[in-house]
């Protein structure tokens, strides 16, 4: 049950420091600092390409671990989302590889993007988290996330433990491919491992996302920007807003806003910042500033150097400070308060956190 929660969504993303550090020592050896897949895994030492695939909030974990198997694993990525990539004509070749995620491993369209990339040829691997599922049972390999059982609709700790399941799944491609050395093998592991901890630091003040909520009830649009792996936690932000509060929110790439968004900029556009202490730090936030020169009221989300950097004349919306992380992995701290943004802005709304209209949890028609 929910527990002394009062909605499973509450509850679950209290649990993420809990599952992820599970999850975690699933893949890796603490106390050798490696990574170690199951027997049946996937050769990532010679294939030429990684298509990765899924759908919602599975798709945007896929999207943030092409990042990560680009940079540690040279591996050229191919991602889209499932709905897409089964009726895509791709030249898949023999040999290739495919990941596919779901939680539910069960949702449609993916399991159907998967029977096609096996048809062609490719080897399959699921990351799911029922593995009792038609994915798990039909993939080459399987990879459980190992998040528990997952009840509401918007999904929350099943992200963060696909993301802590990739990024081991990335770094054992590296390590397999020759770009990760047993030192940085080493490091790696030991950032993955610190991330529990700093999730649990987020979690001691997650009442200050009680006021925060206030701030975007109001609205009637939400913009969300970062840049790199903040990206897809951008997309993951409006996703997760607009699934719970009804509000209308879309994320962006912090570096595309003048191509278009900026038009929508004004006082009553509430714009989320996404920007760790990375190498996009300084554009992310001239980004914001420029939002700002708009009238634009920006909520910014970085550490306690980085809003001090942020500071201008004019005030933000509002802020929350961040632990220090691995900017690599910062999307596994990062989406805390993504989440607690739009868990709480649903409570002032009143809606129906676990189960928001229209909405399922598993999606098993087209
Ligand atoms: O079970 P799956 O992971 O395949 O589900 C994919 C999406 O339907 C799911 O992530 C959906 O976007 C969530 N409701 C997002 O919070």
């Amino acid at each position: 049950g929910k527990g002394r929660h009062r909605h499973f969504m509450a509850k679950e993303i209290e649990e993420q420091p809990e599952v992820v550090a599970h999850t975690l020592t699933t893949y890796l050896n603490p106390s050798e600092g490696t990574v170690n897949l199951p027997e049946t895994g996937i050769d990532f030492s010679n294939i030429s390409r990684l298509t990765i695939s899924a759908c919602g909030t599975a798709y945007l974990a896929g999207l943030i671990s092409k990042y990560w198997f680009e940079t540690l694993a040279r591996l050229p990525v191919e991602i889209d989302i499932a709905s897409e990539l089964r009726y895509r004509d791709v030249p898949y070749q023999k040999g290739e590889a495919a990941l596919f995620v779901s939680q539910s491993g069960e949702t449609a369209d993916t399991l159907a993007a998967m029977r096609h990339a096996a048809e062609a040829g490719v080897t399959v691997g699921a990351v799911v988290n029922v593995t009792q599922s038609t994915m798990a049972r039909e993939a080459d390999a399987v990879f459980p996330i190992k998040a528990g059982p997952e009840i509401g609709v918007a999904s929350t700790k099943a992200f963060t433990c696909q993301l802590a399941t990739l990024a081991c799944l990335a770094i054992a491609a590296g390590r397999a491919r020759g770009y990760v050395t047993p030192e940085r093998e080493a490091e790696l592991c030991e950032s993955l491992l610190k991330l529990p901890r700093l999730m649990n630091d987020v979690l001691a003040h997650a009442e200050e996302f009680d006021r925060l909520g206030t701030l975007l009830q109001p609205a009637r649009d939400v913009l969300y920007l970062g840049r790199g792996v903040s990206f897809p936690m951008a997309l993951e932000g409006a996703l997760k807003l607009k699934e719970i509060s009804y509000i209308h929110a879309e994320g962006y790439a912090a570096g595309e806003l003048k191509h278009g968004p900026i038009a929508l900029v004004d006082e009553h556009v509430p714009v989320i910042v996404i920007a760790p202490r990375d190498a996009h730090f300084e554009k992310t936030v001239s980004n914001m500033h420029e939002v700002m020169a708009r009238g634009g009221k920006c909520l910014l989300l970085a550490t306690e150097k980085g809003l001090e950097a942020a500071k201008t004349d004019e005030p933000l919306l509002g802020s929350f400070a961040m632990p220090d992380v691995d900017p690599l992995f910062s999307p596994l701290i990062y989406a805390l308060p993504i989440q607690l943004l739009a868990y709480h802005t649903a409570v002032h709304k009143g809606t129906d956190v676990d189960q928001p209209r229209n909405l399922a949890k598993s999606v098993t028609v087209e």
